[in-house]
């Protein structure tokens, strides 16, 4: 099957220009001006709208095991939201129990994989450490296009790292050239405060930002930043939403680290008197790690986005309906964390970004998709319309206006954190993989049909990580002379 896409306007990373967009079956074939239309070729006219390729969400969670319950949306329903967003790849997380096989557990991933409508892939959480878990991380690499590898510095007895385990794990990726992905908390101080904090009674979802203050986080981002730095690999920071832990990231990247971040369209419009709601439960919707912070982080997180110093863009999908938030009812502790927006990110990203002049047309296909692409080493495959990539595309409407709401929603939760926000530009048509998955506001997304992308190591490109000491190469004293031995 051909599709023509004409007359619309192509935005991509780089450049925004006239051009119609050719597709062969799950490819693009061609880009430019007056492209001819194929025999029997279907011919979508794109007078007016922009086309883009298809967003990537670095950062979900579908049908996560998690504080003893199962994230409610699964691979098919996570990626057809997605769809209904403009987004055409989700990288999801494999996140073993401690003490279970890495491979197992990524079987597992795989397995509930199985019936996703579009495409994704796999960062693969290090969540203890022994010998099978670094050749597990080798033959994830090597054998399974695995190239990131996923570190929670919090949830203490659970799937926390400690720094031995961050030491191993970084070292691990040097060798292998695959990527160390960070979630950043100090899970210490995280524990600690969460017992002092109900001691003092407040056991309501208020108690939640309270123990996870922006200098838990601050102190994690840069521990884990400097642990990079003396080991000489890169790290990539998720879900970045304070001023603290930017300010490392800065700093670093100041320094000439290759330090990532990445930061959520939640945290960049939403703060944190979400958890002041009189309602118990809607204020327990937003209860998620990192929490909403104050305004001023906002503000931060947004020149952060603009100044380059955060790079991509993403959701943390991760579902829980409101009978699985009651597990804390008692105790704000227990409510399972997570938040979900995988449908709406790039229509919010759009509405308070490119409409606001914060971000040009390129900057927010950049933050949306081909950031994600390069950072994981799947561009130009996906997060660009060249001839050769994969025909993830999507027909963007800046002037469609959509209210979103539960009610209207298609991720498979009760609740949606932007309630009543008003979002102009939206997909009117996504392309996944050359199959027309959403238009007219309908879902045509099939089960099943979305594919495992491998995501190769890049030894060469990580290894030109700078070093601050890398020119001081060890060298022993001998002690008669004090000159090298
Ligand atoms: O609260 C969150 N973010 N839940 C999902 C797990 C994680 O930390 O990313
Ligand atoms: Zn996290
Ligand atoms: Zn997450």
């Amino acid at each position: 099957m051909s599709i023509l896409i004409r007359g619309g306007t192509v935005v991509t990373a780089e450049a925004e220009y006239q051009a119609d967009v050719l597709i062969e079956g799950e490819t693009i074939a061609a880009v430019g001006p007056d492209l001819q239309a194929p025999q029997g070729a279907r011919v979508i006219d794109a007078t007016g709208k922009y086309i883009i390729p298809g967003g990537i969400d670095p950062h979900t969670h579908f049908e996560l095991p998690f504080m003893g319950t199962v994230a409610s949306e699964d691979f098919f329903t996570g990626t057809s939201a997605a769809a209904a967003g403009g987004t055409t790849m989700c990288i999801d997380f494999v996140i073993p129990s401690p003490q279970q096989s890495m491979m197992e557990a990524y079987k597992n991933w795989m397995g509930w994989a199985e019936k996703a409508a579009c495409d994704y892939s796999f960062h693969v959480a290090v969540t203890w450490w022994d010998d099978s878990v670094k050749q597990d991380m080798h033959t994830l690499a090597t054998e399974h296009g695995v190239n990131s590898f996923k570190h929670f510095m919090a949830y203490k007895n659970a799937i926390m790292c400690d720094d031995e385990t961050l030491v191993n794990s970084f070292k691990t990726a040097k060798e292998l050239g695959a990527l160390c992905t960070i979630h950043a908390e100090n899970g210490e101080l995280v524990h600690v405060l969460q017992q002092e904090i109900f001691d003092k009674g407040i056991t309501g979802p208020e108690g939640h930002p309270l123990s996870r203050p922006p200098e838990v986080e601050g102190e994690a981002a840069n521990r884990a930043i400097r642990i990079a730095e003396v080991l000489g690999v890169p790290v990539y920071l998720v879900h970045t939403s304070c001023i603290d832990a930017l300010e490392s990231v800065t700093r670093a990247r100041l320094e000439g680290q290759r330090v990532y971040a990445e930061v959520l369209a939640q945290h960049l419009v939403i703060d944190d008197s979400v958890y002041r709601n009189t309602d118990w439960d809607t204020a327990a919707h937003y209860v998620m790690s990192p929490p909403f912070r104050a305004k001023e982080h906002q503000a931060a997180l947004w020149k952060g986005l603009q100044a380059g110093m955060i790079q991509t863009t993403a959701t943390d999908h991760c579902c829980f309906c409101s009978p699985q938030k009651q597990a804390g009812k008692d105790d704000f502790r227990k409510i399972p964390n997570g938040t979900a927006g995988v449908e709406d990110r790039l229509a919010v990203l759009w509405h308070h970004g490119v409409r606001t002049g914060k971000l040009t047309p390129s900057e927010f296909v950049a933050a949306t998709s081909s950031n994600a692409a390069k950072i994981f080493n799947i561009f130009p495959k996906k997060g660009a319309l060249m001839a050769g990539s994969d025909a993830d595309v999507v027909v963007w409407d800046p002037n469609k206006t959509r209210t979103i709401s539960v009610d209207t929603h298609h991720q498979n939760i009760d609740f949606n954190i932007y309630e009543g926000m008003e979002v102009t530009g939206n997909p009117a048509i996504t392309i996944s993989r050359g199959l027309v998955v959403w238009e007219n506001d309908t879902l045509k997304t099939v089960r099943g049909r979305g594919q495992y992308v491998d995501r190769p190591c890049n030894a060469e490109f990580w290894s030109s990580q700078r070093k601050r000491n890398e020119a001081a190469e060890p060298t022993k004293v001998d002690r008669s002379s004090g000159e090298p031995a």
